[in-house]
């Protein structure tokens, strides 16, 4: 199975010495299945070499194409990507141009790599609120990989975790409405359901980069239970290096969802019987 995953490598990693480094560290069977990643600091990117912050989300964008790169070769079932939530609609006008025609851009260029790495796309989010132009390269493509069965690319577009709720909400009321159910019987699956989500897995794995510790409105209900990691590096320097070491770190995490350690748990039985 390890053989497995450095194949899916071959010809990458090689000359790299820490890529290899860490891919060799890897436990194939305990990879996450749904990475989620918030992408920042395309700004402080390009600030810091006196550019434009365009060319630090057009960096982002490279490193975007890498992600969905090292996701599928690792065979990770969803990749979720955080590219534009409600509240960016407050950058200058031109910034939000620019962030849609790289979206643009990459679905148009990145169509062929999607289906020859066996990617499905979807995005996440207010859809409806999207420029024409962009929803219509938005549904080719959803079109384009509609059949395809590897990993699950999901871009949130015009994304809120508060507004992903209460649109859930209000659908979940106007049907049980509709179906004379009971509010009482409503459970967490049925509103996961109604989720923009609805389908994935809730992420294992929850990547920030750029240092900040927050989860800004992103996937609020369905990171309930995933492990954080943030790190240092800006999102335009994020390469394949740094996903392996967000993997390897998730790897070490013990994930007890609110339940104590196994060992723990059974000597309070044991202490119980004495
Ligand atoms: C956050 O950096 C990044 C964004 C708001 C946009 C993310 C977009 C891309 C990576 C490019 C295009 C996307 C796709 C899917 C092709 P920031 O601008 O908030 O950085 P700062 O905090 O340093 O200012």
């Amino acid at each position: 199975m390890q053989k497995q995953l450095l194949k899916n490598f071959a010809g990458l990693i090689e000359a790299n010495a820490k890529d290899d480094l860490l891919l060799r560290q890897l436990e194939v069977e305990r990879l996450p299945a749904h990475v989620a990643i918030i992408m920042d600091g395309n700004g402080r990117w390009a600030a810091r070499r006196n550019l434009p912050r365009v060319a630090g989300h057009r960096a982002g964008a490279e490193s975007v194409r890498a992600a969905v790169d090292t996701a599928a070769r690792l065979h990770i079932a969803y990749l979720t990507l955080y590219a534009f939530s409600t509240e960016n609609w407050k950058r200058p006008k031109l910034e939000v141009q620019a962030l849609m025609a790289l979206l643009k851009e990459f679905l148009r260029k990145e169509i062929r790599t999607l289906q020859d790495n066996n990617i499905r796309f979807q995005t996440i989010g207010r859809e409806q609120d999207l420029d024409a132009s962009v929803r219509r390269e938005i549904e080719q493509a959803r079109r384009d990989t509609e059949t395809n069965t590897g990993t699950v690319l999901s871009v949130a577009l015009n994304y809120s975790g508060r507004a992903d709720i209460l649109d859930a909400i209000k659908s979940i009321v106007t049907e049980a409405a509709h179906h004379h159910q009971d509010p009482a019987q409503i459970s967490e699956a049925d509103l996961a359901r109604h989720l923009y989500t609805r389908g994935l897995p809730d992420p294992d794995l929850l990547i920030r980069t750029s240092g900040e510790m927050r989860v800004s409105n992103f996937l609020l209900w369905q990171i309930a239970y995933s492990e954080i990691y943030v790190t240092e590096t800006l999102w335009p320097d994020f390469r394949r290096a740094d996903f392996f070491a967000a993997v390897l770190e998730f790897q070490r995490r013990e994930r007890r969802y609110g339940d104590v350690k196994t060992p723990e748990k059974n000597s309070l039985f044991v202490a119980n019987l004495k």
